[in-house]
């Protein structure tokens, strides 16, 4: 009897071997032109799982695709099931996503997309084609650079809170400056997108008034979900009983507890509802959320609360976190510092005020902006794209089936396009010309998805850098480790949030 069913299965299982050792011979000869590039040791069964899994609960995934990029060279491998190239040249960069999303050979990965539309439903950033399409055009004259300018106001309200709280703290005790700029971030993006005051003082009749620890832990426990579900947590894990689930739910509630009222209110704004227009403040019907709703019948209530969110999200920790190492930057730079600080104090005697005019006359302080972006680029690769079928990136042949994906720190510290890399140097982004052309820029991303909201957030960091250079002198309580002990959730920010001491201006 033994020998009856011994047979098939010695031959079953030798059919499973043959075809198993088919496949990954197949696997390995697709890829092979891979196997040219560096790569850091890896597990012989799980490739680099392990050790970018790891640096994904320390929050410091950009850390080790940096330490890579500085170890194995601007253009490495690692393995995950499939290759992933990183490459950390900003201009190969920049040209990759450009060309490839332009011609079809390179598309967003299914992961990163399903990661997004997993914050709260349907989103922007998470869309391709003709999804994508409508949403980007309803939102794109909002925040254009004409768009936002109508802002400013609004804008520099902000930042005259900040330089209240600023004047207020005593100049003997470490005052951390990160809060501070989420609250002013998170304020702006709150009264452009929903209308709610930026003064807290005053009422938001639309709904429950914008709290802002709440709101920004809730943000850092979506962003955070995000970057696992990204790098392989399934999205069915949130249906489980942990304590991350549980986080994850909650942030989720507070959103919609918070945005609800305010969504409905623009849609039956939309549908012309009379009682609708009485219990709308001027502020909120001029907010955003009724434009695009008035302007977009796409969007409803399950697609629009998402998106709000979205822009919620997008606009608070980039915006924040740049300023904070901008403030970093300044204090290690005296000389910098006091060039932006003569640059500022022009404009006003110019204009008695920052106005749209003397924002003009700030590029030497917009350099400082773009040169903090470049080492610290806060939105660090949020998204990684797939090759669809068989491209050539820097005369390498890469495959179809791999996935690309970038070390912003490595590109903004590369040589050839930045020399000098590890000097803070405002002057690089002065207007160049044919000779020695401005570098690239790339931290607002490439292609179609670049950034919405760079006008907004140019517009912000200015204003608010200028007005701290024209009222107080500052330096970091943890000097440079405040700049170099850094984490993410999905964002890059200071662990100690960059405490400083800060004094009114001598003389
Ligand atoms: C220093 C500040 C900022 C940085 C460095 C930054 C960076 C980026 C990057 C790199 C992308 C591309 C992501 C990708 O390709 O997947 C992006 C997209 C986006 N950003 Fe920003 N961002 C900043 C501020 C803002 C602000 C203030 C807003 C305002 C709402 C905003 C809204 C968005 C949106 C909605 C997208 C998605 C665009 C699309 O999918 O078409 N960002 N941003």
């Amino acid at each position: 009897m033994g020998q009856v069913w011994g047979m098939p299965v010695v031959v079953g299982l030798g059919l499973v071997a043959a075809v198993a050792g088919w496949r990954r011979w197949t696997w390995q000869q697709r890829f092979k032109t891979l196997r040219s590039l560096p790569s850091p040791p890896g597990h012989w069964l799980l490739g680099h799982i392990p050790p970018l899994l790891a640096a994904v609960k320390n929050r410091q995934l950009f850390q080790i695709l940096f330490d890579w990029s500085q170890a194995y060279g601007p253009r490495y491998v690692y393995w995950v099931g499939y290759p992933v190239v990183v490459l950390s040249q900003a201009k190969l960069i920049d040209n990759t996503i450009v060309q490839g999303t332009r011609d079809g050979s390179l598309t967003r990965t299914g992961q990163s997309q399903r990661a997004w539309n997993d914050l709260m439903g349907p989103i922007m950033i998470g869309q391709d084609g003709a999804e994508w399409q409508w949403r980007r055009k309803a939102w794109t004259p909002e925040f254009s650079s004409s768009g936002v300018n109508h802002y400013l106001t609004l804008v520099d309200q902000s930042c005259t809170q900040v330089i209240a709280q600023l004047h207020a703290a005593p100049t003997d005790q470490p005052l951390p400056v990160d809060p501070l700029f989420v609250e002013l971030t998170l304020r702006v993006i709150a009264a452009l997108v929903l209308g709610i005051p930026i003064d807290p003082a005053q009422p938001s009749p639309e709904g429950p008034p914008l709290e802002i620890e709440p709101t920004y832990n809730a943000m850092s426990v979506l962003t955070y979900r995000f970057l696992r579900v990204a790098v392989g947590e399934k999205p069915w894990q949130k249906y489980l009983p942990t304590p991350s689930a549980r986080a994850y739910w909650a942030a989720r509630r507070h959103f919609e507890t918070c945005l609800q009222s305010r969504v409905d209110l623009a849609l039956r704004l939309r549908d012309g509802d009379l009682a609708a227009q009485a219990q709308a403040s001027p502020l909120f019907q001029q907010s955003m959320v009724v434009k695009i709703a008035a302007k977009e019948p796409r969007y409803s209530r399950a697609t629009l609360l998402p998106e709000i969110v979205e822009m919620l999200i997008a606009g608070t920790d980039t915006t924040a976190h740049t300023l904070s190492f901008a403030v970093g930057e300044l204090a290690l730079n005296p000389q910098v510092f006091e060039t932006a600080r003569a640059e500022v104090d022009r404009a006003f005697e110019h204009h008695g005020t920052l106005t749209l005019a003397s924002l003009k006359e700030l590029s030497y302080l917009q350099g400082v902006i773009k040169e903090t972006l470049r080492l610290y680029s806060v939105a660090s690769g949020t998204t990684s794209l797939q090759v669809t079928r068989d491209m050539v990136v820097d005369d390498l042949a890469v495959p179809a089936g791999t996935r690309l994906f970038w070390s912003m720190l490595g590109a903004g510290r590369d040589p050839d396009a930045y020399p000098q890399p590890h000097r803070f140097w405002p002057d690089r982004w002065l207007s160049g010309d044919r000779h020695s052309p401005t570098p690239p820029m790339i931290d607002f991303g490439s292609g179609p998805h670049r950034c919405l909201g760079e006008h907004l957030a140019m517009l912000e960091a200015t204003l608010m850098l200028a007005q701290m250079l024209r009222h107080f002198d500052w330096e970091l309580v943890n000097g440079r480790s405040s700049l170099e002990n850094l984490k993410q959730n999905l964002l890059i920010y200071p662990v100690d949030r960059m405490p400083i001491y800060v004094k009114p201006r001598q003389g």
